[in-house]
């Protein structure tokens, strides 16, 4: 999809991934403590549920969206909120870097996936690394090759392209299965990925 593809997605309200919930898995990472606190970046943040839920759970959030659309109804719900901790800005994650790294946390639904190009993924990740603080991690959800075959939901990526974009820059610490929730009650199947700030290069592998 285009930029402005995804603003016209805004425009039209067509937003079949916005379900105006803070993610389960998301939630249940931040509470559980298997997130990093601190200042925490969310890339293609779209109507900004999240980034507001983890600024109202002491991030101090950055929170980005290439749509002009997105960024103003997730402003929008940021002054009805009240939010101090969280600022919104527009900016195309793959051709510029985010205001004011670096970042305990990055965080992202759904936007790591859209990009089919394996360099631009690729791409994502490095600039995801670049983006964190020492000790920093990423959490990205992102919709699987694993389920039946459907016409429709999120795009599908497997583990080994999952992998084969972050694991030059970044140290996986968990690859699970999960279901992923669009619109609606429907789900879809996905992955829930974290994975660390390299600070280490990847050792080559052993042969036996
Ligand atoms: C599937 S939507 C998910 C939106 C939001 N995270 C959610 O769960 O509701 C993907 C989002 O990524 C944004 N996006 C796509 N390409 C982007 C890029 N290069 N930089 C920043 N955001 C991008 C889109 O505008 C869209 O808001």
């Amino acid at each position: 999809m285009t930029h402005a593809d995804w603003n016209a997605h805004y425009a039209a309200d067509d937003l079949p991934w916005d379900t105006g919930e803070p993610d389960e898995h998301l939630v249940a990472m931040a509470i559980t403590g298997a997130l990093p606190a601190g200042r925490a970046l969310e890339i293609g943040c779209g109507t900004g549920t999240n980034a507001l839920w983890l600024a109202a759970h002491g991030h101090d959030v950055v929170a980005i969206d290439v749509a002009p659309r997105a960024i103003e109804r997730a402003r929008a719900k940021a002054t009805a909120a009240a939010a101090t901790r969280c600022r919104f800005e527009v900016l195309d994650f793959l051709a510029a870097e985010p205001p004011s790294p670096p970042f305990d946390l990055v965080f992202d639904r759904g936007c790591f996936h859209v990009f089919d190009e394996p360099a631009d993924r690729a791409r994502f990740a490095a600039r995801v690394a670049a983006a964190l603080a020492p000790g920093g991690a990423w959490l990205s959800l992102l919709g699987s090759t694993e389920g039946p075959p459907r016409d429709v939901g999120p795009p599908r990526r497997s583990a080994r392209d999952i992998l084969d974009a972050i694991e030059p820059v970044l140290e996986l610490r968990l690859l699970r299965a999960v279901d992923f929730r669009v619109q609606g009650d429907r789900r879809a199947r996905a992955w829930l990925c974290l994975a660390a700030r390299r600070d280490v290069d990847a050792q080559p592998s052993t042969r036996r």
